[in-house]
């Protein structure tokens, strides 16, 4: 089995990871983590400028310590994969400087990767699930923090084109992200950032009925999303019910309430698309599928989905070096040369 260094810096938190993959799977050797979340907090969402800057206090840290936990040096690393978009620039150029510092130093190439590819690739992540026994075309749905996109992905990890994401989309949201609707109507209800497992929690115990959201863009045909109305509906019933003095009664019914309305948001327009394209599979990834209830109704709706430990969910070097992995191995990695010239991209279309 070949090993590979990721790096992730893209958002808030600051990850280095070792992973060991063959042919047949993706085996996580370590993964070192410093999440930001708890600074950020006092200011209720990530500010770019601590961001970057406390990547550059952990980030040498985090290589070193997913080095060592894996038992491994660079001298036995195929490649070193780093995020170089889409995410804060500031906080992504941390990650790609200190990848371009380490292969310099160690002669090891670099692989830059997508984001999203990362969390795509995280299905395979200690999951035992062979890249060769995926069927196509796979159904994707990445939801995160930032985005919520459904892929038709009709080609095998491992033989992407460099665009394979773009051009594979066909739904997105035209708005908020739906981990972007966790976390606003989190921060309505007084939660700290980001809120998204604060409403996973607090919904145990509470009523999915007892107010009735709106699910938005109804029709069977239509892919995209849109979670900007149920941000106003929330606000509106929040405030209704802070002036009758019933928020914190009602707060697990308004949670579980608020959390059925975006997992049946979501897990509608998967199964429309699922019939729409003939789809083989499913694959649910991103921050937001770790979600339980989002879960279970998956497992319902189609049991042999593919999705990603709970702890690979959200962001991590081990997805980043999987999907970096997957590209070095089509030869796309760039040489000690080339690297020099790598940048950070704050705006990937997709
Ligand atoms: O993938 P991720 O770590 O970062 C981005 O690339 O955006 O996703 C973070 C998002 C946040 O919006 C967070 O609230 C949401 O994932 N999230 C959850 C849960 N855990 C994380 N949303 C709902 N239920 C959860 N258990
Ligand atoms: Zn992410």
């Amino acid at each position: 089995m070949k090993q590979y260094l990721g790096i992730e810096t893209s958002c808030d938190e600051c990850s280095a990871s070792v992973i060991s993959k063959s042919a047949e799977r993706i085996e996580v050797g370590s993964v070192a983590t410093f999440s930001q979340i708890q600074i950020h907090q006092p200011f209720g969402g990530v500010v770019p400028e601590i961001s970057s800057r406390n990547h550059l206090e952990t980030v040498n840290a985090m290589i070193d310590r997913a080095l060592s936990e894996a038992g491994t040096t660079m001298s036995s690393i195929s490649a070193i994969c780093v995020t170089n978009r889409p995410g804060l620039v500031g906080s992504l150029l941390v990650g790609v400087s200190a990848a371009k510092a380490l292969s310099y130093a160690s002669g090891v190439s670099v692989v830059p990767v997508h984001h999203l590819e990362g969390h795509a690739a995280s299905v395979f992540l200690d999951t035992g699930l062979e890249p060769s026994r995926v069927k196509y075309p796979l159904l994707l749905a990445i939801v995160s923090g930032g985005h919520t996109n459904l892929y038709v992905i009709r080609k095998p990890f491992g033989k992407w084109e460099p665009d394979e994401l773009k051009r594979s989309l066909v739904g997105k949201s035209r708005d908020d992200a739906a981990g972007e609707a966790f976390d606003k109507t989190a921060k309505q209800m007084g939660f700290p950032y980001p809120g998204g497992i604060w409403i996973d929690q607090t919904s145990e115990g509470g009523d999915p009925r007892a107010f009735d959201f709106p699910r938005a863009l109804k029709g069977a045909k239509e892919l995209d999303f849109s979670f900007s109305g149920l941000k106003t509906a929330v606000a509106l019933k929040i405030k209704a019910l802070n002036s009758e003095g019933q928020l914190q009664r009602q707060l697990p019914n308004l949670c579980a309430s608020v959390q059925e309305a975006i997992v049946d948001a979501l897990a509608t327009k998967f199964s429309n698309a699922y019939r729409e394209f003939s789809c083989q599979s499913f694959a649910l990834v991103g921050g937001v599928a770790a979600n339980r209830r989002l879960r279970a109704e998956l497992e319902r709706r189609f049991p042999g989905r593919y999705v990603p430990k709970s702890q690979y969910c959200t962001d991590n070097a081990a997805m980043i070096a999987a999907a970096g992995a997957f590209r070095y191995e089509q030869g796309q990695f760039l040489t000690r040369t080339q690297q020099l010239t790598l940048n950070a991209i704050a705006a990937a279309e997709v």
